[in-house]
């Protein structure tokens, strides 16, 4: 079947696209587009063209796995000027999400109508790129240049009555069959006489002069290691002040260097990573799911709170847990704060705060959570105490209900093996602040019933998370990884490198924070009290050796003033301790440790490579499905830049032959301890593969 259809409605042609499952803009659909205008054209019975789409939503954008190949005629500009070249006015008719590629369409015709529940906008910068076809000059034409920058350099699509109320479209209609709705809507155009109407003739409003560099400004932090953004100001700025065929031309090239850039095949690897991550080996669309409709929380600390709050929105009912009184109200203050707090930014109504707490109820008694569907273990992380909460959830708890224990490091088996029932027993590893960070890690127990997980797959979704599937072992994939990550952290300090330095550096290079403002924001005692109760950690006096000193101090971190760093009462803003930098000196000097200048260079690779080794240990245990799970792992939970697309991501980026080199490098330098090259990583550099080409050997 074509992907463009043509039929005639009167005096009306409607242009329908079917490309599932997002009708994104291949070259077929490129082509369907131009011949099926050609024909309305040409045909003396038509007056006016509808071009909308079959399915569940007008052109999601350009079809994004087309972007690593040679470009192949006719581009996407060309379509859209094709369109906007019609003698005869056209209609977009748009329906579910209008994005991208597909938005730049919709502004190549005439006139513009949307469903009540349309969204629209322009995703591009989410994937490193901008509008590319046109839509960079368009927009600001229809909308004015600051709503335009706004849509452009957030990504963030608006709804159809907003889109209506900025000039982007020109009515919203409520009819289900929006097809239907741009048919009438074109037959009132004919018989008013109205004429084709273009965007390019439009003059953008002007900006005051200071407008761009205010603008590059406030932008600055956020789109840091990005080459869209700026680029896509610079397309507004000649929107606002060039001729519109120059302006394109440059819109163009600016294109082109993005869709080059490795930033872009980075965070092009994390949209399709993303998806890729609920295709778990096992679970298909045939395994059964359990209904959830209650979920029983047990502890109410910030975690358990804040988890609550999250399937309270998702529209569950929510039980709350704990057996301390005094801990229960705090949990549901934190409960309304948070309420309190979605309201202040807007993101909800009083309404839904009233209709959230309609579905809440707070509890000291097991006995209540006999009707729960799920209950999420979040108390403290501690083996014993876990024990006895899930055997008390197994006496509790009807037949069917699924167990999830929220820990972020214990053994999810010998938590499963309190209870008489292991194979519905899950881990739910949440990352604070939980309502929203995106991440749940879904730990597999060994008995665990796929059910179960393709179960909790599917309460990620319904709470807006990314739900990635992990293996059990100490600390799963994240913290697993995590502990790698800041041991090169605490050597590097030992070593001389300041812990101002370290965090700028890495903070440069993309990563969300520095390590050491994490661990002092996440409390230095957290991580001592788990490594307290290890007993398998390496044999190294030097292994998180500040960390440990600093905690034994009673320096927490930000909630006493003092961690690594030192804050200000009521700042939270980090500041160098010449404390501290004495202390580590002190440390070094009682190891036997020469300290040293250290370069940033030798910071990333230590700390990212360190990332990458055990990255591929964990590959090799066959407790991550694919490399691409263990990016949405590090760029969801853990601040990793997703523009250099997860750990790795950046290794295939910068060619697994260097980083094994360096790993050897390291090994020689440092010893074998932690730089023991994995054999896969070996294989692969001696090979000339990369991660993204590695497939998990059948039955592992
Ligand atoms: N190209 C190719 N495939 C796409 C695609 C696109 N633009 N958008 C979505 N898909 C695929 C997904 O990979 C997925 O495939 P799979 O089933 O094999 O995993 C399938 O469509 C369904 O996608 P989702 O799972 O994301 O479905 P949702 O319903 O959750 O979301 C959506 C739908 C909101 C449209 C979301 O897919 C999305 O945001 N897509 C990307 C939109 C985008 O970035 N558009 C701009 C593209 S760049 C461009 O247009 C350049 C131009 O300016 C020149």
């Amino acid at each position: 079947m074509s992907a463009v259809a043509l039929d005639k409605q009167g005096k009306v042609a409607v242009i329908a696209i079917d490309n599932p499952p997002v009708n994104a803009v291949s070259r077929a659909v490129r082509e369907g587009l131009i011949d099926a205008l050609q024909r309305a054209e040409s045909d003396p019975a038509i007056e006016a063209v509808v071009i909308g789409c079959t399915g569940r939503t007008f052109i999601a954008g350009a079809d994004i796995r087309e972007f690593g190949q040679p470009p192949q005629a006719p581009l996407l500009p060309e379509v859209v000027e094709r369109i906007e070249a019609c003698t005869k006015p056209v209609i977009a008719a748009l329906h579910g999400t209008a994005l991208g590629g597909g938005m730049e369409i919709a502004l190549g015709c005439h006139y513009r109508i949307a469903r009540k529940d349309a969204s629209m906008g322009f995703p591009e910068v989410t994937l490193g790129l901008l509008p590319g076809a046109t839509g960079t000059q368009r927009l600001p034409r229809v909308a004015g240049v600051e709503r335009a920058l706004e849509m452009m350099i957030s990504g963030r699509p608006v709804k159809a009555p907003a889109a209506l109320d900025a000039g982007i479209i020109d009515a919203v209609s409520t009819e289900d069959d929006i097809l239907g709705a741009a048919v009438n809507y074109a037959e009132n155009l004919i018989a008013g006489g109205a004429a084709p109407r273009r965007i390019r003739d439009l003059e953008t409003a002007p900006v005051p002069p200071q407008f761009f560099a205010d603008y590059r400004k406030k932008m600055a932090r956020k789109t840091r290691g990005l080459p869209a953004p700026e680029r896509i100001v610079r397309c507004v700025e000649l929107a606002a002040s060039a001729p519109y065929d120059e302006a394109i031309a440059r819109e163009r090239e600016y294109f082109l260097e993005c869709k080059a850039s490795p930033q872009s095949a980075a965070l092009r690897h994390a949209f399709f990573a993303e998806r890729q991550v609920s295709k778990v080996p096992g679970i298909g669309k045939e395994t059964p799911r359990r209904n959830i409709h209650t979920v029983a929380i047990i502890g109410a600390g910030t975690m358990g709170a804040a988890i609550a709050y999250a399937c309270l929105g998702a529209g569950f009912n929510v039980l709350l847990l704990d057996n301390d009184a005094a801990g229960l109200e705090r949990g549901e203050a934190t409960i309304n704060r948070l309420y309190e707090g979605g309201i202040k930014r807007g993101r909800i109504t009083s309404a839904d705060m009233a209709d959230g707490l309609s579905r809440f109820t707070a509890t000291r008694d097991y006995a209540d959570l006999a009707e729960a569907d799920l209950a999420i273990e979040a108390a403290f992380e501690n083996m014993a105490v876990k024990k006895e909460v899930f055997a008390k959830l197994d006496s509790t708890c009807k037949p069917g209900a699924i167990l999830a224990t929220n820990t972020s490091t214990l053994d999810v088996d010998e938590i499963a093996n309190a209870t008489q029932r292991p194979g519905d027993v899950i881990g739910l590893h949440f990352f604070s602040p939980a309502h929203i960070m995106r991440l749940v890690e879904i730990v597999r127990g060994a008995a665990t019933e796929p059910e179960v997980i393709a179960t909790s797959l599917g309460l990620a979704k319904s709470l807006g998370k990314i739900g990635t599937v992990v293996g059990n072992c100490f600390g799963f994939v994240g913290n697993r990884m995590l502990y790698s990550y800041g041991r090169e952290n605490q050597l590097l300090l030992l070593e001389g490198a300041a812990p101002e330095f370290i965090d700028a550096t890495l903070f440069d290079w993309g990563m969300a924070m520095g390590p050491n403002a994490v661990g002092d924001l996440a409390g230095l005692d957290v991580g001592y009290k788990v490594r307290q109760e290890r007993t398998d950690l390496p044999d190294d006096p030097r292994f998180y050796r500040m960390a440990d000193v600093l905690a034994k101090m009673g320096r927490y971190g930000q909630k006493t003033g003092k961690g690594m760093f030192r804050y200000e009462p009521g700042s939270r803003e980090p500041v160098p301790d010449p404390e501290v930098q004495a202390l580590i000196r002190q440390e070094a000097r009682r190891l036997g440790i020469e300290q040293r200048d250290i370069g940033a260079q030798e910071i990333i690779e230590r700390c990212i490579y360190g990332l990458v080794v055990e990255g591929t240990r964990i590959l090799e245990d066959g407790v991550a499905n694919r490399p691409g799970d263990i990016d949405v792992i590090w760029i969801n939970g853990y601040g990793f830049p997703r523009h250099r697309g997860g750990p790795m991501h950046y290794a295939d980026s910068v060619g697994l032959d260097r980083v094994y080199a360096t790993v050897c490098e390291f090994r020689e330098r440092f010893g074998p301890l932690y730089w023991e090259p994995p054999l896969l990583l070996r294989e692969l550099a001696q090979s000339g593969r990369t991660f993204a080409e590695w497939q998990m050997p059948a039955g592992q």
